[in-house]
């Protein structure tokens, strides 16, 4: 544009060199996302549902299985993982190559793990963002970080369909969505529009979480119903999607949240260690089965008829 020499690095923010910026990290957010198999959103209408818990335990279950996982926190306004994972490192005192990726923080051998809270210099602040740096922010967390190969990346979000999960759908082309909610009316209601905002953004839904679903007694471990139970089934069956299985409430999930001490990493037979096992097993199932008819698509689209047949029996 005007007084804009071509290719310079003009700092008016009004030329050119912003679009190929912009085209940069296009590139370098595609090159992270090719490495990464499964994409998989964590949402829901509601806060306080337990989307953080099931993303961390969902990250650290699939992690324990053996997976190279990435745990991506795009709560800007409200980041939880780390506190639950009691991650306190700081990127500014990791070991930055120059003009490198960047590393995030690691838990073990298998999971990657990345939030804002690393990033800043004081946790305690408040970020107070509109949504074009909510934007900016989520695509540096793709674009800038050291992610590698993995097999799931976990993104956790905030509730709602706001500036995040949107940007996350827009970003992240093939991402997929596991719904989280518990099992009263008033969460259910709000799980629709989530569940719609997916339909409108064509990302597919894995299923749906019914968490805080019944609670199990410290003394006898028993499981109450306490709230309604159900509801998490009904809502899957109303949008025909499947539903990935009810965490009880256990007074010591809120605990290892606290502590940083994530239930899937205790040993414990307890019933909400049992369905959160449950929850990643039908993960792992349902995107191992979409990987198998995944190449099935790609086959017929190179079917000379152009339609979605096998070349090698078509009449073409
Ligand atoms: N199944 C559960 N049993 C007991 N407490 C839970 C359970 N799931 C979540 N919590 C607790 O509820 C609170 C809110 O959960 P969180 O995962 O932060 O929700 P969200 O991310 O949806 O806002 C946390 O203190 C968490 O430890
Ligand atoms: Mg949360
Ligand atoms: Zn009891």
């Amino acid at each position: 544009m005007a007084g804009c020499g071509s290719g310079s690095s003009c700092d008016s923010g009004s030329c050119g060199s912003v679009d190929a910026k912009i085209a940069q990290q296009d590139m370098a957010i595609s090159s992270s996302l090719d490495r990464i198999k499964n994409k998989v959103l964590v949402m829901s209408g509601k806060g306080g549902v337990g989307k953080s818990t099931v993303s961390v335990n969902m990250a650290l279950g699939l992690a324990n299985r053996g997976y190279k996982v990435g745990l991506m926190d795009v709560d800007l306004h409200g980041p939880d993982v780390c506190r639950m994972l009691n991650l306190t490192s700081r990127l500014m005192d990791a070991d930055v190559k120059k003009d490198g990726l960047l590393p995030p923080m690691q838990v073990g051998e298998n999971l990657k793990v990345i939030s804002l809270e690393y990033m800043m210099e004081d946790r305690d602040a408040p970020v107070i963002w509109r949504g074009p740096m909510k934007v900016q922010a989520i695509r540096q967390f793709i674009a800038d970080m050291d992610w590698g190969d993995l097999d799931y990346l976990i993104i956790d979000a905030p509730p709602g369909t706001g500036d995040e999960p949107l940007t996350v759908a827009q970003t992240i082309s093939d991402a997929c969505a596991v719904v989280v909610t518990t099992p009263q009316q008033v969460a259910l209601a709000d799980v629709r529009k989530s569940l719609n905002f997916c339909k409108q953004l064509e990302m597919d839904v894995v299923g749906i979480v019914e968490n805080m679903s019944g609670f199990v007694c410290p003394k006898c471990s028993e499981t109450v119903e306490i709230f309604k139970s159900g509801g998490g089934q009904e809502i899957a069956d109303d949008f025909n999607l499947r539903f990935l299985g009810k965490v009880p409430l256990d007074p010591r999930v809120v605990i290892g949240g606290d502590d940083g001490t994530p239930f899937l990493s205790s040993d414990s037979d307890s019933p909400a260690t049992k369905a959160f096992q449950g929850v990643v097993s039908m993960v792992e199932q349902v995107l191992s089965k979409k990987k198998v008819e995944l190449p099935m698509a790609d086959m017929g689209s190179s079917c000379g008829c152009g339609g979605k047949c096998n070349p090698d029996t078509c009449d073409c």
